[in-house]
């Protein structure tokens, strides 16, 4: 009886070890698929160079380089991607039945398409507001393209930067696409001869109601704000009204990237950023689109990049309106 019980107790025990072996195999595989537990500290550098070549070690779609983020540290790379996603509050832009006769292209450039209202990217130096950035020179694109290069002005960031100071905007600290262009739609944006942006020179008062200088000022408006949250519909958008703007998740890899077509291929969340979205390409087999970004020259292919359909929510946070032409009652379109 008492041996019996005796060895029962060895068959219950040796049944839990080796639950718990099965237990401690499994938490240790799903550990290793989730990646390291530990969150990044801000004092580690973003992209190490193991890191670096480890990306263009593994894969050969895109080619990361330590020119542009060198020894960046985590903190210093969250500063570049300080936009905030917001919950939805504009309608999805309804294409009805238009979708579905539409002819896309497998390759578009809005560069090519429309050179003539074609303009340098925004760089933002020390100030992180892709959020204005990308919104100014959307604007600017499509009154051009609206217009068929006639109304040729280019809309200045720093009024947003400045002047768009309801929460959660944060001017060079941060700020939501979406909101710019609400206020875009009530407010507007004026041009860059009426307020000029020069690096280190956002840190200034709102005028309101005249330019920087004392002139009057002009503001030109969005008719309306819409959202775009599949490929299909940025794509007829971008065809028919030029480029827009949409916000994405950064991952460290991404400050990494020196040219080739984006997939986020290692490396921890940073945060997210807006930049503008310009066209869309096809190569071995990869739909990728064309955006550019407002850091800077020697990041990635002088600012732009090409990034594969559906990686980092690009195609699912998509914004721009119709430029309300009104306001230019000089121009013959
Ligand atoms: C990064 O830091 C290392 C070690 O401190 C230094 O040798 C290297 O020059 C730095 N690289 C850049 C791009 O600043
Ligand atoms: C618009 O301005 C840009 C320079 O900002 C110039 O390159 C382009 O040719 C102009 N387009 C038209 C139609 O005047
Ligand atoms: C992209 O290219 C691949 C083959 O190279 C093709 O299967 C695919 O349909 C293309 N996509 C588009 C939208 O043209």
């Amino acid at each position: 009886m008492k041996t019996h019980h005796f060895v029962g107790e060895i068959k219950i025990k040796q049944s839990w070890w080796s639950k718990m072996k099965y237990l401690l195999f499994v938490s240790l595989f799903v550990l290793t698929l989730s990646g390291p537990a530990v969150e990044p500290k801000d004092s580690d550098l973003v992209a190490p160079q193991e890191m670096i070549d480890e990306i263009n070690r593994v894969q050969d779609l895109w080619i990361a380089s330590s020119e542009w983020v060198g020894n960046m540290t985590f903190a210093q790379a969250k500063l570049y991607a300080s936009s905030k996603l917001e919950a939805k509050k504009f309608p999805e832009k309804d294409w009805g039945a238009l979708l579905d006769y539409l002819s896309i292209p497998a390759s578009f450039d809005s560069r090519t398409q429309w050179p003539y209202c074609t303009k340098p990217l925004w760089y933002g130096d020390d100030c992180n507001a892709g959020w204005a950035f990308a919104a100014a020179e959307t604007m600017t694109d499509r009154f051009c393209i609206a217009t068929k290069g006639a109304f040729n002005i280019t809309f200045s960031p720093l009024y947003l930067i400045i002047c768009d100071v309801t929460l959660p905007e944060l001017g060079c600290l941060g700020g939501t696409a979406e909101n710019c262009w609400d206020y875009m739609r009530t407010t507007g944006i004026t041009s860059i001869k009426c307020f000029p942006y020069n690096p280190g020179d956002w840190n200034q008062y709102c005028p309101y109601d005249e330019c920087r200088w004392g002139t009057e000022i002009t503001l030109y408006k969005t008719l309306s704000v819409n959202t775009f949250t599949s490929p299909s519909s940025i794509q007829a958008e971008i065809l028919q009204n030029g480029p827009i703007e949409a916000t994405m998740t950064v991952y460290a890899d991404f400050q990494a990237y020196k040219g080739g077509i984006y997939k986020h291929t290692t490396g921890g969340l940073v945060g997210y950023t807006s930049v503008k979205i310009i066209g869309w390409g096809n190569q071995s087999g990869t739909n990728y689109w064309i955006a550019g970004t407002s850091w800077g020259s020697t990041w990635g292919m002088k600012g732009y990049f090409n990034i594969a359909f559906g990686q980092c929510g690009i195609d699912r946070a998509g914004v721009a309106g119709p430029p309300d032409l009104s306001n230019i009652p000089t121009i013959k379109i």
